[in-house]
């Protein structure tokens, strides 16, 4: 039997590991670790990757969230309104500087947030829209952006799961008035630690995640704002540089095996995924989806298949967030996709036989239900 992991993070170092050990040594031979050379040129590079002004390195996907909505203004109390679908952080963020997280629906083709759903939910308290790239698709970020600009709120986009997709031929993270992205290893763009950087055209913005990042510091003992400790790690960075050039690729190679398995399950029992129209998705994640959801993943396992569920429970029915009121039914389209989506593994290493293993095992699964 085959053992086809999830992710398999060994394989993607293999190629670059000569290059990252120099960099690591570079890097410790300098002692420059305090926001340091690499830090500076990942930034430049990466905003030009996205094509805008400013980047800014932090220390994770969800500290990019929480500076982004502290520079943007948003104060405690305020309303952000987001998806349920989506990581917790995205909700994390929010909460964590004291505003107030809304759900809206998704559209269950795209995963994303439905513009339609955002609408039903401005109040006069709402400050922000953060729209999530679910799995390595944009959000409908042209009806995003005009519902935002006719209420005057903020878009910050989460892009944690889509560096390098396109919407309309621009790059995420130049869509909104910020682009948080998330480097946890497993990402498009992943560190072999933590790390997390934020995109903005806006210089005002910029500089006050700058701050924010560094415990408010103008000058070595001068404090503007009260901050944190959430600077991008320099070794991080230095790897980083490396496996950035390489995002294109690594991107060109993942959408070739979503064709793969395109062909392979097609006329199967199962929703694959959808670009959309005008959208370049980059496949963070590979998410089909079946009503028989539990039962393809344990005969999967039982083939040596590594699957995962992103995510099985909507945000907004987290125990954590009990308080703001939601109950099972409040956001139909969202908690419907949780008991149905199924993740197969996908990284750019992944082999064509691999990948037509794992399209058979699904075929066999649904055979034997046939005839059982
Ligand atoms: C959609 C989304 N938002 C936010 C985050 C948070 O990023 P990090 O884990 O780097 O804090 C992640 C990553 O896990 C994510 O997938």
């Amino acid at each position: 039997m085959r053992n086809i992991p999830f992710v398999d993070l060994k394989a993607g170092f293999a190629p670059i590991k000569a290059e990252v050990m120099k960099a690591i040594e570079d890097t410790l031979t300098g002692m420059n670790l305090n926001i340091g050379p690499n830090c500076r040129a990942l930034e430049d590079e990466f905003a030009a990757f996205c094509g805008t002004r400013y980047a800014v390195g932090v220390g994770s996907g969800t500290e990019a969230l929480q500076f982004s909505l502290l520079a943007a203004e948003v104060k405690a109390g305020d309303e952000v309104i987001t998806a349920p679908h989506t990581f917790f952080a995205t909700a994390e963020a929010i909460a964590c500087i004291g505003a107030v997280p809304v759900f809206a629906d998704i559209d269950p083709a795209t995963y994303t947030i439905d513009p339609g759903a955002i609408e039903q939910k401005i109040t006069s308290r709402t400050r922000a829209i953060i729209p999530i790239h679910m799995y390595g698709q944009c959000a409908d970020m042209e009806r995003i952006n005009d519902i935002a600009r006719r209420h005057g709120i903020t878009v910050i986009e989460d892009a944690c799961q889509a560096h390098g997709a396109l919407y309309q031929g621009r790059k995420s993270g130049s869509l909104g008035a910020a682009g948080c992205f998330s480097f946890y290893f497993t990402k498009n763009l992943g560190a072999y630690g933590e790390g997390g950087i934020v995109t903005t055209d806006d210089a005002a913005l910029a500089e006050k995640m700058r701050l924010y990042r560094n415990h408010g510091h103008t000058s070595k003992y001068a404090h503007e704002v009260i901050g944190y400790n959430g600077r991008l790690d320099e070794i991080q960075a230095a790897i980083l540089r490396i496996r950035l050039k390489l995002l294109d690729d690594y991107n060109r190679r993942r959408r070739e095996r979503a064709d793969w398995y395109r062909e392979r399950l097609s006329g199967l029992p199962v929703t694959l995924p959808e670009e959309a129209a005008g959208r370049h998705h980059v496949y963070h994640l590979y998410v089909i989806r079946t009503g028989e959801r539990d039962r393809l993943m344990e005969f999967l396992t039982g083939r040596g298949i590594g699957t995962g569920i992103h995510y099985r429970n909507p945000v907004h029915l987290q125990k954590a967030v009990a308080h703001l009121g939601y109950k099972k039914g409040d956001i139909p389209a969202a908690e419907q996709a949780c008991e149905e989506i199924l993740s197969l593994p996908m990284y750019p290493e992944l082999s064509s036989d691999d990948c037509a293993y794992v399209a058979d095992s699904v075929r066999e699964f649904f055979e034997r239900q046939e005839n059982s």
